[in-house]
C-alpha cells in the first residue's frame, strides 16, 4: 500500500521500524535513514527478510537538501521524523519542497535556545494546505496518544471538558544508579525547565519541579508526581475548545532527582558552550556521551509505565470524571521489539499516525496535532498494535 521514510536510527526509530515491518500490508517498503549509517545497517540486519523491503541511507536531516535527495530516491508516501527536534524544521521543509505527508513526535526546539514550543511548526499550516500534505505534529505518546485520549474523551463522554491532568508514571527500573530513558539531552533540558501549566485562560509559571503530589496509579502504586510543563499543554489549550486547566505531571524517583541536581549544581546540564582541550563542547552533550545509551536499556529495565488523562467536565448537565490510561510493561516491549517501554509507548504511536496518513483517513492538507482527528480509528489501532487502553469512570483526582 504505501512507503515510509524513517529519519533517525535510535530508540525509537528502532519500535517505529519493529511496528511497521509487523504490518507490512500498509508499509510495503521503508527506508531508515539516519546520521549514523551503521546504526540503520543494524536495524535492517534485524528485520530483513519479512515482507516489508528495506532499504538504508546515510543523512544529515540538519539540512533540508539531504533530506530532499533522498525523497526523491525513495518516493515516500511519508516522512516519520524520529531524529531529534531539531531537525523538525528542515525535514518539514523538504516535505513541503517534494509534496510528501510528515510526522513527528516531538516539537521544534532551537539547540541553542532551551524551549519549545509549536509557534515555528504552526507557521507551516498554509504552505501545507496549498501543497495539499498533511503535517501531523507530536505523534508519540506524550504528546500524540494523551491527545488522542482528550479528543476520545470530548467525542464521546463530555459535552464540555473543564479540567485535564495528564499523568506520566514510569516505575521502570533500570539498575544504574542514574540514566534517562530517552535521549538524555532533550529529557533533562525538558525536567531542568520551569514548570507551567494552564489555567483560565493564563499560563502559570513554576519553579522547575516546584508542584509536587503523590498519585497512586492502577498497577504501579503510589508514586511522587511532579508538574512540568509539556508541548502538548500547548496544543490542547487551543484545540479543547472551553478547557479551564490542562497540567502534566511525571513521576520522578528521590534517587533520579538526587542525582540530577548534583549534575546540575556542577554545571553538567547546561547548554552553554564551554572550551575544553581547545574544543567548543555544551557539558549536556559531553553528559549525554557518559551517560548510559537508552537504546541499551531495554534488557534491564523492569518494571511498568502508566499514561493517561483524566478528564473532569460536563455531560447532559451533570458533573463527570473520566481517566483513560495505558498500562505498558518493559520486558514484555523488550521481548516483542528489543527496547523499553518508553521507546515502545513512542514508536508505536508513531507508526500508527503514519498507518492512518497512507490509508487516507488522517490526512487533510495544513498542519495539525493530533487532537484535531477522529480519535476512533486511532484509539482502536492502539489495541491493536500493543497499547490497549483503560478506563475508570470514578477515578481519584489530583488536588
Ligand atoms: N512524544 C513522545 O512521547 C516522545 C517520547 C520520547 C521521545 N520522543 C522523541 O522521539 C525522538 C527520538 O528519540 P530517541 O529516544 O529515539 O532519541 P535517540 O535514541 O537519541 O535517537 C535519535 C536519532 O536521531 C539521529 N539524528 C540526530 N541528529 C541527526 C541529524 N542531524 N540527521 C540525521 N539523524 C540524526 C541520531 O543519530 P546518531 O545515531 O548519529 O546520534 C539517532 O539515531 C526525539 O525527538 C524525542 O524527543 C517523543
Amino acid at each position: 500500500m504505501g512507503k515510509a521514510l524513517i529519519i533517525g536510527a535510535g530508540g525509537v526509530a528502532s519500535v517505529v521500524v519493529h511496528k511497521c515491518c509487523q504490518n507490512p500490508e500498509v508499509f510495503e517498503e521503508i527506508m531508515i535513514a539516519s546520521r549514523t549509517l551503521k546504526k540503520c545497517e543494524a536495524l535492517k540486519r534485524k528485520l530483513d527478510g519479512g515482507k516489508t523491503k528495506i532499504q538504508t541511507a546515510q543523512v544529515d536531516a540538519d539540512d533540508s537538501n539531504q533530506v530532499i535527495a533522498l525523497i526523491e530516491r525513495f518516493k515516500p508516501d511519508v516522512v516519520i521524523n524520529v531524529a531529534l527536534p531539531y531537525q523538525d524544521l528542515s525535514i518539514m521543509d523538504a516535505c513541503l519542497a517534494t509534496g510528501v505527508h510528515y510526522l513527528d513526535t516531538a516539537n521544534y526546539e532551537p539547540p541553542d535556545v532551551p524551549k519549545f514550543e509549536y509557534k515555528w511548526q504552526w507557521a507551516y499550516r498554509d504552505k501545507y494546505e496549498k501543497a495539499g500534505i498533511t503535517g501531523l505534529l507530536g505523534c508519540g505518546f506524550d504528546p500524540g496518544v494523551t491527545g488522542v485520549f482528550c479528543a476520545y474523551a470530548q467525542k464521546h463522554y463530555f459535552d464540555e471538558i473543564h479540567y485535564i491532568d495528564i499523568l506520566d508514571a514510569n516505575a521502570g527500573d533500570h539498575g544504574y544508579p542514574f540514566a534517562t530513558n530517552f535521549n538524555p539531552e532533550i529529557n533533562i533540558r525538558e525536567i531542568t525547565a520551569k514548570g507551567r501549566y494552564y489555567k483560565e485562560g493564563e499560563w502559570v509559571e513554576t519553579e522547575p519541579l516546584e508542584i509536587k503530589r503523590v498519585y497512586d496509579f492502577p498497577e504501579i502504586g503510589p508514586r511522587n508526581i511532579y508538574l512540568l510543563y509539556h508541548e502538548e499543554l500547548e496544543s490542547l489549550a487551543v484545540n479543547i475548545k472551553g478547557v479551564k486547566r490542562i497540567r502534566f505531571w511525571m513521576t520522578f524517583s528521590d534517587n533520579y532527582l538526587n542525582h540530577l541536581r548534583v549534575l546540575q549544581n556542577v554545571g553538567m546540564t547546561s547548554i552553554e558552550p564551554i572550551e575544553f582541550e581547545g574544543k567548543m563542547i555544551q557539558p549536556i552533550q559531553f553528559l549525554k556521551a557518559v551517560l548510559p545509551d537508552p537504546a541499551t536499556l531495554g534488557p534491564r529495565t523492569k518494571g511498568k509505565t502508566n499514561i493517561g488523562c483524566i478528564i473532569q467536565g460536563v455531560k447532559d448537565g451533570k458533573p463527570r470524571t473520566y481517566y483513560v490510561y495505558n498500562v505498558c510493561d518493559h520486558q514484555e516491549c523488550y521481548r516483542e521489539v528489543g527496547s523499553q517501554a518508553i521507546s515502545y509507548t513512542t514508536g508505536v504511536p508513531a507508526m500508527i499516525g503514519a498507518m492512518l496518513i497512507i490509508k487516507g483517513i488522517w490526512r487533510k492538507p495544513g498542519v495539525y496535532n493530533v487532537e484535531e482527528f477522529d480519535p476512533d480509528p486511532f484509539m482502536e489501532a492502539l489495541n491493536k498494535y500493543g497499547l490497549p487502553w483503560k478506563e475508570d469512570f470514578s477515578p481519584d483526582l489530583v488536588d
